[in-house]
């Protein structure tokens, strides 16, 4: 049997796709890339922006008309989206058979195998053999950590081989989010803050080493406020020690984390940039504003000044670090001062890049019912006007890599014949195979840059690490 999953949002949705098909595999289904030859499909759905939203039903719309030459196709719904809409999707959408929330994925197999076997329960306790669609929806949020001991989680019975072998993984240290700022919607999708036990992570870690993998990231929705929810009462371990841990395990080439927020980030984390050399030199570190008046209706609960004085430690720190971050444009009562305030902090930090957005209001969050909402027209205008500038800060930060030699780990081959990879700095890189032999996905090189455009570098390679 054919498996379809689609991924919309961030890296927890990447990695809970991952758990759902090495969790599917062991059941006989087979990913591909064509819904049109699935007999599973799992949309994995984001709900950060009304935008996102609006991509999955539009998606589920198309799945109609393919349900209908294709009956026995099984269509389930997980993710934030069905979380956050729960039974109301089947109810817009009567072809959908499952809808399984941010902390059920874990039962999908069961699930996919009760509908497949004809058994549909529509309530707990009262099922039925009727053999028509009757929807199912599992959303239930609990306080306990939702992944299982991660033997089972990463492999089932036997470790599957991937035709090209994974050099790079994320492992996941804390689900949910406690902070509510006052826009987003995370805290009702994904749940209270709860913090993986440090075993399971460094076990789990060990496991992807020696499975060849050489480059982790550490996944959270704040992992900065880790270990204040610790599962395990008797190891208080704080991120920066999660860090220093994890970084201790023989094999790693390279260390990340996302995402964080500023209002946890100690100088203990920051003094890791200093101490440990496998910590790549890249802070995503989502600012949102640089208006202290919005910061505080946001939420967000740090000012601007402390933002800055961060950024000035992490560079004291780790000079070549590369910074990225958030940016919410039209957020309920933005002035034009406010928003030049924003574009006064891009001026001061000059991030290598950053992710804008218009604010958008999302069901059952505070600032939904915040007055003074900015005009759809101004919020284009903003968001036009950051990234132009953004834009150009970038390519000038790309063009002082000119000449430069920098390592990039191998990702595989991209565009125009070219083969591409990522510098700890998060740069991309384009380069041409040498000739004798093609590049290793998960290899070290060093490139020579001779290119730089707004979102990558291109360059020749110098030396192969290996
Ligand atoms: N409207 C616009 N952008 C939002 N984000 C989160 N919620 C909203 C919203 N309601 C942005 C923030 C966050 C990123 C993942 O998405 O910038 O950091
Ligand atoms: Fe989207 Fe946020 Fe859910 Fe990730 S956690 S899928 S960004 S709504």
């Amino acid at each position: 049997m054919n498996l379809y999953i689609k991924t919309f949002g961030c890296q927890m949705n990447e990695r809970d796709s991952e758990i759902i098909e090495q969790l599917l595999l062991p059941a006989g289904y087979i990913p591909v890339a064509d819904p049109e030859q699935a007999d599973l499909v799992i949309l994995n759905t984001c709900s950060i922006r009304a935008k996102a939203e609006q991509k999955v039903y539009s998606l589920l719309g198309q799945l109609r008309s393919l349900k209908k030459t294709h009956p026995s196709m099984i269509i389930g719904v997980a993710g934030c989206v069905a979380q956050q809409e729960g039974p109301r999707i089947q109810v817009k959408m009567p072809h959908v058979d499952l809808v399984i929330g941010t902390q059920q994925i874990y039962r999908i197999p069961d699930l996919v195998a009760d509908i497949r076997s004809g058994l549909r329960i529509s309530t707990p306790g009262a099922s039925a053999r009727t053999g028509k669609n009757v929807p199912r929806t599992e959303v239930s949020l609990s306080d306990t950590f939702a992944i299982p001991p991660f033997q089972n989680l990463l492999y089932g019975q036997a470790p599957p081989s991937p035709a090209v072998p994974e050099f790079k993984k994320f492992v996941t240290i804390m689900q949910g989010c406690n902070n509510y700022c006052s826009y987003c919607v995370v805290p009702y999708t994904r749940g209270r803050e709860i913090s993986r036990p440090v075993q399971d992570i460094l076990e789990e870690v060990r496991l992807l080493v020696r499975h060849g993998v050489r480059e982790i990231t550490l996944l959270g929705q704040n992992v900065n406020s880790y270990g204040r929810t610790n599962q395990v009462a008797d190891q208080p371990v704080n991120f920066a020690a999660l860090l220093r841990r994890v970084a201790d395990i023989d094999g790693i080439r390279r260390l990340r984390f996302t995402t964080s927020n500023p209002k946890d980030l100690s100088g203990e984390l920051m003094q890791c940039f200093a101490d440990l050399d496998i910590l790549c030199s890249h802070f995503h570190l989502p600012v949102q504003s640089g208006s202290n008046a919005i910061l505080a209706r946001m939420n967000r609960k740090y000012t601007v000044e402390q933002y800055m004085e961060q950024i000035h430690t992490l560079r004291s720190c780790r000079p070549d670090i590369a910074l990225s971050t958030d940016i919410i444009v039209g957020f309920p009562g933005e002035t034009d001062e406010d928003f030049a305030a924003t574009m006064q902090l891009l001026e001061e930090v000059r991030f290598h890049s950053s992710f804008s957005f218009k604010y958008s209001d999302r069901p059952g969050t505070r600032s939904a019912d915040f007055a003074n909402k900015v005009d759809e027209e101004v919020k284009t205008e903003r968001l036009k006007q950051f990234q132009a500038r953004q834009d150009e800060i970038s390519l000038e930060r790309n063009r002082a890599c000119l000449n430069q030699t920098m390592e990039v780990m191998v990702e595989g081959p991209g565009r125009n014949g070219l083969f591409s990879g990522r510098t700890p700095t998060n740069h991309i890189v384009h380069f041409k195979a040498p000739r004798d032999r093609a590049p290793v996905p998960g290899s070290e090189l060093l490139i020579r840059i001779t290119r730089a455009g707004h979102h990558s570098l291109t360059g020749t390679v110098v030396e192969n690490r290996g």
